[in-house]
């Protein structure tokens, strides 16, 4: 095992989109960010040096970081941000994990820029459990809004109002064609040569877009989700939320020429601004540049919840004998969590309400010290332990709304002991609007046992569960007006956040997080913290 040394200066950059500039922030530069290369069992060390003027923290969305939460990176839930002018090195050792993952800032809205892939390779010597691929490309879904985008987050938190949505899609950084604009160069473009085979990793780092991803013409096989290997299977357009990835195969086996790569919205929430927008790329074999046509592709409408629950329904862990699925077979805990949106009254907000989101109708507020913070150093006063671990109004989720959208306000956490057993469902309210969510949970795997549609019966359902060979992620959409159930060991003290990853849901609020306790023995605490953990 290597040690990896990273440098990320975080830098404004005047960067040029959709036929305009605007300084945006950004890791060396770039937009996305540079790839994080590693191994299994590689420990990384990332030197973040901060010299722009906001305040700010980097995520390693899906590394586990066992016993290492100093270096998860959520702003105020395990440290404090990293100050203009200061520096701070995430350090931790990749453990028991290979695949594709992503970094991204974790304060404001600043993910919108900030962020890139992570790749990690097996063991010198361990193969893929499928035949190598000639190539590995990283494929990273993104979008891009014209103004500033802490500009569009500060209007909505004053007006109370939902935030504007983004001008683009965006793959690799751009957006393709731009009507109207000379300035091109806007398409990203991935060269195949005939017959070979590539393994695109594909990541989701968009703010607010659960998006599909379709190539004209070819068939993708899957073979991982959030870095766990998946039963391979065949399709032509995949999902992917925010937050997650997905390795797919592709065969370069069509005729040589030209194809359309689209990524566009999934939302089949019936009250939510019409976002259409495609984002699109060329795939091309390699000596047919310029002269075939694009072959084009139609990617699924924007509420194609059928595509959505089929590709969902297809995902199942690779369970063999090298990477078995140990899906906890007993559960010391059981919980019921509700997510949805809201409103609270706002005597500064135009319209005299605001817009909330909330979980088991607890809209989640922000601490001015990190959580991990005062859970290791017994600070008071920071949270409570008493999240409800069921909902405390009994809400019919997808029938006739409650007349009360008002939700609570508090800083509570849920206590787990050191390597109990969790099951959660996480329904959705459909209060305001039945909306997919895409909750993701820091610290941990959990295997997603079951979804449903409409509300969860805990009589009946959960003998439907699949403990066998349930896929496991880190991210997992929760349906519109539906339920999903997840299970997880509690094997990693600390504070753990989770969230939707619709970082407009998580601004109103769709937050909480999980304090696990230290185990007895020696590798069960958290380790003390970096001695240059930046201060509040
Ligand atoms: Cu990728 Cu808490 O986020």
């Amino acid at each position: 095992c290597r040690i990896r040394h990273y440098k990320f200066n975080v830098v404004l950059k005047n960067t040029t989109r959709l036929c305009a500039s605007k300084p945006i922030v950004t890791v060396n530069g770039r937009f996305p960010g540079p790839t994080l290369y590693a191994r299994e069992g590689d420990t990384v060390l990332v030197k973040v040096v901060n010299h722009v003027q906001y305040n700010l923290s980097i995520h390693w969305h899906g590394i586990r970081q066992l016993r290492t939460g100093w270096a998860d990176g959520p702003a105020y839930i395990t440290q404090c941000p990293i100050q203009p002018g200061q520096q701070y090195v995430y350090n931790f050792t990749i453990t028991g994990q290979r695949g594709t993952l992503l970094w991204h800032a974790h304060i404001l809205w600043l993910r919108a820029t900030v962020h890139g892939g992570i790749v990690i390779l097996p063991k010198p010597g361990v193969p893929y459990p499928f035949p190598k691929p000639d190539k590995e490309v990283v494929v990273i879904l993104g979008e891009w809004w014209k103004s500033d985008v802490e500009a569009v987050i500060n209007e909505a938190t004053t007006s109370g109002r939902a935030p504007n949505i983004s001008d683009a899609h965006t793959i690799n950084g751009h957006p393709g064609p731009v009507k109207n604009c000379l300035s091109q160069g806007s398409t990203s473009r991935f060269s195949v040569e005939p017959s070979k085979t590539y393994m695109l990793r594909i990541i989701n780092a968009a703010l607010n877009e659960e998006l599909f991803f379709k190539i004209a013409g070819h068939q993708l096989t899957v073979v991982e989700v959030d870095a766990t290997y998946v039963k391979p299977f065949t399709t032509d357009t995949i999902l992917v939320a925010p937050g997650q990835t997905t390795n797919v195969i592709l065969t370069a086996n069509l005729s040589p020429g030209k194809y359309l790569v689209a990524a566009s919205p999934f939302n089949d929430a019936p009250a939510i601004a019409v976002d259409n927008k495609t984002a699109t790329a060329i795939l091309h074999y390699s000596g047919h540049l310029s002269t075939a046509a694009t072959k084009l592709t139609a990617p699924p409408p924007k509420n194609a919840t059928p595509v959505a629950t089929n590709f969902s329904n297809l995902l199942r862990s690779l369970n063999s004998k090298k990477f078995p699925a140990n899906v906890p077979l007993t559960v010391d805990h059981s919980l019921f969590f509700t997510i949805g949106l809201g409103v609270n009254p706002c005597s500064t907000c135009v319209n005299g309400t605001r817009v909330v989101a909330d979980i088991n109708n607890v809209s989640f507020v922000m601490p001015i010290i990190a959580l991990l913070q005062a859970h290791v150093f017994n600070i008071k006063g920071v949270f409570t332990d008493d999240f409800p671990g069921n909902p405390l109004i009994a809400y019919n989720y997808t029938g006739t709304q409650p007349t009360n959208f008002q939700t609570m306000k508090g800083t509570r956490l849920y206590r787990l002991a050191y390597n109990s057993t969790v099951q959660l469902v996480l329904q959705d309210t459909g209060m305001l609007t039945p909306e997919n969510h895409p909750i993701h949970l820091h610290g941990f795997n959990f295997f997603v046992g079951g979804r449903g549609i409409g509300n969860f019966n805990p009589k009946t359902d959960p003998k439907s569960f699949n403990l066998v060979d349930p896929v496991e992620r880190n991210t997992i959409g929760v349906p519109s007006g539906g339920w999903t159930a997840i299970r997880f060991r509690a094997d990693n003290p600390g504070v753990w956040f989770m969230h939707c990853h619709l970082e407009v849901h998580t601004t109103w609020g769709l937050k909480m997080a999980f304090v696990v306790d230290n185990g007895k023995g020696p590798d069960e605490s958290v380790l003390p913290p970096p001695s240059d953990l930046p201060k509040c």
